[in-house]
């Protein structure tokens, strides 16, 4: 395997709605990220994925892009974008942006010109008398009536969001030229959204499914493998930098298919069957979470996969302390245990902004609290069925992507630091205590632990790129060996929010969350939540 600088990169992803507002509009934007590169910086990290910064009508918060070569307003100019470039790159991080190409947003020209009737970019969408049966993955149908016509077009997300024809070759020209444009700019790759579903083989009718009927005509279909290699031919191959996708419904075996080295497509993916551990089929019907089940899903991406882009958090997500560990009794020591089995898997590890000083799921109280375009739709939708209200607003609170995208936590006044106006969604009430100026000077909080971790990885041949071996533990115990060469590491994290026994295993400690010297000290015992890091 190649050891590419994108393999032992610490990546760290900025919702830029949410992290830093600069000019009071209650908006995050690109100068407040610029103010806060020299945190990222102390921080360790390598290199941003900035989630779409791009023109956007913002039903989607920017997943709906209206102009691929100009800024959100709302977010800064060209001149700020170039400069966050430029600064980021003087203190050694690289950015890397979203590709969002599977649908445009329906005010971009190209779908304004289709609507006018202009035949050129009539093919660039799917126009068609009659619909089929697909489902969108926002709920609800995936077909829509084009205004004052008697024809719908194909949106596998929101109805403002109109999926690209990628059989049509003017499409991929002008994806390739727009991917130039950035990378041109000096970024160093880019995060493509949704990409195993961009290329539709037929807009049959699908096998009737509860949700997403249809998911066989495009679901990592030849056409998109292929798609995907001429665009790192054409493309991606004369630039220094990497793309990682985001694709549904993988398999470890199909997660190799689309980023195997010999197989010229992307780089790295990010796999869902972790996410899935904690629910029945889709996100909004729940299963108790049982660490055995997380455990079991992330073991077998390690060994089946060549390589994984790790990750436990990002803007879709609800995050990880509130379900994987415990935010009201033990977020410290359940958020530093989650950041060692973060950073220590083998692969490329993705920190989500705020996951490092443990931020947690919001107490939204009412639904006009929420401003996600999905759960809104799925609340129009449950809203139809005999189901309390109550109910329905708890069902989604647990799993809304708002969880993620209230504002950064900075300090404890009224804007959290985030900003000094109103902003754009509620700030979680927990600001108050969780901010990042009291983890500062912590030496024993969670960004401490972060930093250590980080800076110890760094010098880590066996956390970089060493092989992985899943070692024998107690039931949601998950222990696991490092190792290259002569130098080995040994993880062993007690995911259990009750004591369980520790394992066979001897080493150094370099790192624990209960601040154990030795392993010794533990007398056979781990501590709920309780992680070690030890080297041989
Ligand atoms: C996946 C993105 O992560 C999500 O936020 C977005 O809504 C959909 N793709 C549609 O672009």
């Amino acid at each position: 395997m190649n050891k590419e600088w994108w393999r032992k990169a610490v990546i760290y992803q900025i919702y830029p709605r949410s992290f830093k507002d600069s000019n009071g509009d209650g908006i995050g934007d690109i100068p407040g990220i610029i103010s806060e590169l020299d945190y990222l910086k102390e921080l360790g990290i390598d290199c941003i994925w900035l989630s779409p910064i791009y023109a956007s009508p913002n039903f989607d918060n920017g997943y709906d892009i209206s102009d691929y070569r100009a800024i959100n307003p709302e977010f800064g100019t060209m001149e700020d974008f170039d400069k966050l470039v430029k600064e980021a790159g003087d203190r050694g991080i690289k950015i890397v942006m979203d590709l969002v190409i599977n649908h445009t947003s329906n005010e971009h020209e190209w779908f304004r010109k289709a609507l006018a009737g202009d035949k050129k970019y009539r093919d660039y969408y799917y126009f068609r008398s009659q619909k089929n049966n697909w489902g969108s993955f926002f709920g609800g149908k995936a077909w829509s009536k084009a205004p004052g016509e008697d024809m719908y077009y194909l949106h596998l997300f929101s109805e403002n969001q109109p999926d690209l024809n990628w059989h049509n070759p003017d499409v991929y020209k002008e994806v390739c030229d727009i991917m130039r444009f950035w990378l041109d700019k000096g970024i160093a790759g880019f995060r493509c959204d949704v990409i195993n579903v961009i290329y539709k083989d037929s807009l049959d009718n699908g096998k009737r499914r509860l949700v997403l009927s249809g998911l066989e005509h495009y679901l990592s279909t030849e056409g998109n493998h292929e798609l995907l290699r001429r665009l790192r031919q054409d493309v991606l191959s004369k630039y220094d930098c990497f793309t990682v996708g985001e694709t549904v419904f993988v398999d470890p075996a199909e997660a190799n298919r689309l980023m195997g080295e010999d197989r010229k497509e992307l780089n790295m993916v990010f796999g869902f069957e972790h996410m899935e551990c904690d629910q029945r089929g889709v996100k909004w019907f729940r299963r108790t979470y049982s660490p055995e089940r997380l455990i079991r899903a992330l073991d077998r991406w390690q060994t089946e996969c060549e390589w994984t882009a790790n990750y436990l958090e990002n803007h879709d997500q609800p995050r990880s302390v509130s379900r994987f560990g415990d935010a009201e009794n033990c977020r410290r020591e359940s958020a530093k245990m989650l950041a060692a089995l973060n950073l220590c898997l083998r692969g490329t590890p993705f920190i989500y902004e705020g996951e490092e000083i443990g931020m947690t799921n919001c107490d939204f109280k009412k639904m006009f609290e929420i401003r996600d375009i999905e759960s809104r739709n799925v609340n129009d939708i449950l809203a139809r069925l005999p189901i309390p209200k109550r109910t329905r607003e708890k069902m989604i609170f647990r799993v809304t992507r708002d969880n993620a995208r209230t504002p950064m936590q900075w300090d404890n006044t009224a804007g959290a630091g985030f900003t000094e106006g109103l902003p754009w969604i509620r700030i979680n009430g927990n600001h108050e205590w969780v901010n990042v100026e009291n983890e500062l000077p912590d030496e024993d909080g969670i960004l401490s632990f972060y930093k250590k971790l980080i800076a110890y990885r760094k010098q880590s041949e066996a956390l970089q790129f060493g092989d992985y071996k899943k070692l024998p533990a107690e039931k949601g115990v998950y222990a696991f060996e490092r190792q290259a060469g002569n130098s080995k590491v040994t993880v062993v994290l007690n995911m259990n929010s009750y004591e369980e026994e520790f394992p066979e295993v001897t080493g150094r400690v370099i790192l624990s969350n209960y601040g154990r010297l030795s392993a010794e000290s533990l007398e056979g015992h781990m501590k709920p939540y309780e992680a070690l890091i030890l080297e041989n």
